[in-house]
């Protein structure tokens, strides 16, 4: 069975160990807690993080070491514009030490807020209640994780005196969030985190089929936040019906990303919608059964875009489709003519070129004259339209 990527093992083993020690009726939480700060990283606002297990060699912190809880405010709940809700329902994916249901608890002043953490490891939901709290509202998961171990057998003793307040209701599902996804109900979140590790380590919670998934159980106008600015998660949610943005930088060199089924925010930028929407870095991926492993994942993913490149989408190499309608740069123009010729673009300026990117202008600057679209969503999947049909030698001055 898939086993998704969690904490490095020596967290795990002594977590473990410490769990199985309660079990017996010792109390050496406060040990555990000690002995769990040699693995504690201090990120810069205070707060703590850990590493992951390695993979080829590397390993990755759960959050940005410019600031742990910090960045759950910055990225995850104010960019999810929950304050004027009254009743607000959120779903936590991949919940970790907690610390994004934390923020939302201390940020944001609703009359009842329910909150569904999904994480796939015990251990880490145990590091959890170990950790120093970042913030005061922090105790309030610390208790609803406290929670689940001693209902589930995996702890004894209740040392967490905070309550959860009658208003709010946390309810917890360890788990690989894909076995969780298809039993929650449709349009039911007013706000979704996606906080996995990073694309290429947690591919299974960024293919269409899961982004499928969150489109089904967010409400109309819900509001999914995620650090990760990957050109193939930004794909998968554009097929899978969300508009998108770019998130808050905090931390990272790019912004996030914010999608809702309802148009949001300014959009991407024209760089980032035109490698989407023309090259293979946009091809997504894919999971069709919501089961397989991480390789299999990635290895599809190549595949296919081993099979689009230079055939039905140009090639991401030199950025090629951001020089369409611009000068080129000398230094690899050459290659980037090459790129475009072999899909039948003669070269930056011509008719076919002008026409794949009109939709990002304002007004038409290839004679269609087709309405302006408002959207990111909507100019990725014209111009795709659009590359698509200068691929087939379609006739393009008669489309509207
Ligand atoms: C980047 S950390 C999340 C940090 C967290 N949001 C917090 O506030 O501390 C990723 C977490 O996802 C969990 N995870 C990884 N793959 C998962 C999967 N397929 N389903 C559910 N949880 C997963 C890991 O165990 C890890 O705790």
């Amino acid at each position: 069975m898939y086993k998704p990527l969690t904490v490095n093992d020596e967290i795990i083993v002594l977590i473990k160990e410490y769990l199985d020690r309660e079990c017996l009726g010792e109390n050496v939480r406060e040990e555990a807690s000690r002995k769990l700060k040699r693995y504690l990283i201090r990120t810069d606002d205070g707060s703590y993080t850990l590493p992951s297990k390695k993979l080829s060699g590397k390993s990755e912190t759960m959050h940005t070491i410019h600031g742990a809880i910090t960045e759950a405010y910055e990225k995850f709940v104010k960019p999810s514009q929950l304050e004027n809700r009254d009743n607000i329902k959120v779903l936590d994916i991949c919940s970790g030490l907690g610390y994004n249901s934390a923020a939302l608890i201390d940020h944001i002043k609703a009359e009842n807020i329910l909150i569904h953490m999904i994480e796939a490891s015990p251990e880490v939901i145990c590091a959890g209640v170990l950790v120093p709290s970042p913030i005061p509202a922090h105790r309030i998961v610390k208790r609803a994780y406290e929670e689940w171990l001693l209902e589930n057998g995996l702890a004894r003793f209740q040392m967490i005196s905070t309550e959860i307040p009658d208003n709010i209701s946390i309810e917890l599902f360890c788990e690989d969030a894909r076995q969780t996804l298809p039993s929650l109900p449709q349009k039911y979140y007013d706000a979704i985190f996606l906080d996995a590790f990073s694309p290429p380590k947690s591919p299974e919670l960024y293919t269409l089929e899961f982004m499928l998934e969150l489109s089904r159980v967010i409400k109309d106008d819900g509001i999914l936040t995620t650090y990760t600015s990957a050109a193939p998660v930004r794909a998968a949610m554009i097929e899978a019906g969300f508009h998108i943005c770019e998130g808050p930088k905090f931390g990272r060199k790019r912004g996030g990303t914010i999608a809702s089924p309802k148009p949001i925010g300014k959009g991407l930028s024209w760089d980032d919608e035109r490698m989407i929407a023309l090259t293979d870095v946009g091809i997504p991926y894919r999971d069709p059964n919501l089961e397989d492993g991480r390789e299999e994942i990635i290895k599809r993913r190549k595949s296919e875009r081993r099979i689009v490149r230079n055939a039905n989408m140009l090639p991401s190499s030199y950025r090629t489709p951001i020089y369409l309608g611009r000068e080129l740069p000398e230094k690899h123009a050459r290659r980037i003519l090459k790129n475009l010729r072999r899909i039948g673009i003669h070269d930056t300026f011509s008719k076919e070129a002008l026409y794949i990117i009109c939709p990002q202008y304002p007004e038409c600057i290839c004679g269609c004259k087709s309405l302006r679209l408002s959207s990111s969503r909507e100019r990725i999947l014209e111009m795709r339209n659009r590359l698509e049909k200068v691929k087939n030698g379609e006739c393009i001055s008669c489309s509207k």
